[in-house]
């Protein structure tokens, strides 16, 4: 706002003055038109407004000093009808804006629904195979990420110089060297053999799911993460052989791929099973007809497992002429991009909401 002259102010009584320079503070404070009409009555209102009066000390002033004071005056009216016209035309825009909101207000429709959350599709794919498990009788453990090398690696028969034992494929903890991420789900089975083995005779077997994280030292690209799921699984009997490892994973995959899903065994090797073996089910995707997912042979490698080594049993306290068993372990990341025809693990990891909703279709 311009500044009326030193002299020119002079002339005028002292609560005019001081209202000229509270007007854009006043101005500024006014929040709807009831307010803003108020503040132009005060000041540009026709009759004992600032400016009415100012206009009587104007006709009262000395001749010489009306010129100048008239400017004044003027340019004072002029400020305060401009800001006052400018501040009104917000405010009815506002208005506008807000009766409309209200206007579009109908009772009587159904509330918005919120997006809901639901299980991240990993979890949804472990706890479906948990449901595949539990009537044949099995119950769900869980282990520490943070294992120790007894548990990882001795308990499970894996030699000393085993190459995943290296710091080059396993994260072992700063502080305290005997300890680690765990690479697999395995160590599970080691300390349930261990807890159940005192009460073996009496429960006449163990059955377990163990699924869960698991880590390892790999670089991230579409299929490796170093972060990843397996689902451990374990039974604990007397005279159990590949029969039944066989008879029990065979129906596990039909009841989570379909009657249709055909699994075959190839023989392999890990430490903790003799005989040890690896599982492929019929590709989902092209039904053994071939195709990029199964690189054209038909089948996809899903787990491998074997019967209990009998070191494993020995370690644990469990006597191996007396008892026998099998294990499992699938890897859950491979199986649900499998099934989602999802061709990039990372995917599963980067919350994307919009992959999330489609993997909806995952169940
Ligand atoms: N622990 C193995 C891995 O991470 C998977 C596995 C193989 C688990 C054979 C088992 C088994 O229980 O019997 O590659």
């Amino acid at each position: 706002m311009t500044q009326p002259d030193a002299n020119a102010l002079s002339l005028l009584p002292t609560e005019m003055v001081e209202a000229c320079d509270d007007f854009s503070s006043a101005l500024s404070t006014c929040s709807t038109l009831d307010e803003l009409n108020r503040l132009k009555g005060i000041y540009i209102g026709r009759e004992g407004s600032f400016s009415s009066r100012l206009m009587d000390a104007l006709k009262k002033a000395p001749k010489e000093q009306k010129r100048n004071l008239g400017a004044v005056v003027n340019g004072l009216k002029k400020t305060w009808e401009d800001a006052i016209k400018v501040r009104q035309s917000e405010l009815e825009t506002a208005k506008q804006h807000l009766d409309s909101a209200k206007n579009a207000w109908d009772a009587t429709l159904p509330p918005p629904t919120p997006p809901t959350g639901a299980l991240h599709p990993l979890n949804r794919l472990m706890d479906r195979l948990v449901d595949v498990f539990r009537p044949l009788g099995y119950h769900v453990e869980e282990g520490p990420e943070v294992e120790t090398e007894e548990h990882n690696f001795d308990g499970l028969n894996i030699p000393e110089d085993h190459p995943a034992r290296g710091t080059a494929d396993t994260f072992y903890l700063a502080q305290h060297s005997e300890l680690l991420l765990r690479t697999h789900t395995s160590p599970v089975q080691v300390r349930v053999l261990k807890r159940l083995a005192p009460e073996l005779e009496k429960k006449g077997g163990i059955r377990f799911l163990a699924p869960g994280r698991v880590y390892r030292k790999d670089e991230i690209d579409p299929t490796h993460s170093p972060m990843f799921h397996q689902v451990e699984g374990m039974l604990v009997g007397k005279g159990i052989g590949m029969h039944h490892l066989k008879g029990t994973l065979a129906y596990a995959m039909k009841a989570l791929f379909g009657p249709e899903a055909d699994v075959r065994f190839r023989p392999s090797y890990f430490p903790f099973v003799e005989p040890g073996c690896e599982m492929d089910v019929h590709c989902p995707l092209c039904g053994g007809s071939g195709c990029r997912v199964c690189k054209g042979s038909g089948w996809v490698e899903i787990l491998g497992a074997g019967l209990i080594h009998p070191n494993v049993l020995r370690i644990a306290g469990i006597d191996p002429e007396i008892w026998s068993g099998f294990a499992f372990g699938m890897g859950v990341e491979r199986t649900a991009m499998m099934v989602s025809q999802t061709p990039d693990l990372r995917l599963f990891f980067e919350n994307d909401q919009r992959f999330l909703q489609v993997m909806g279709g995952l169940d």
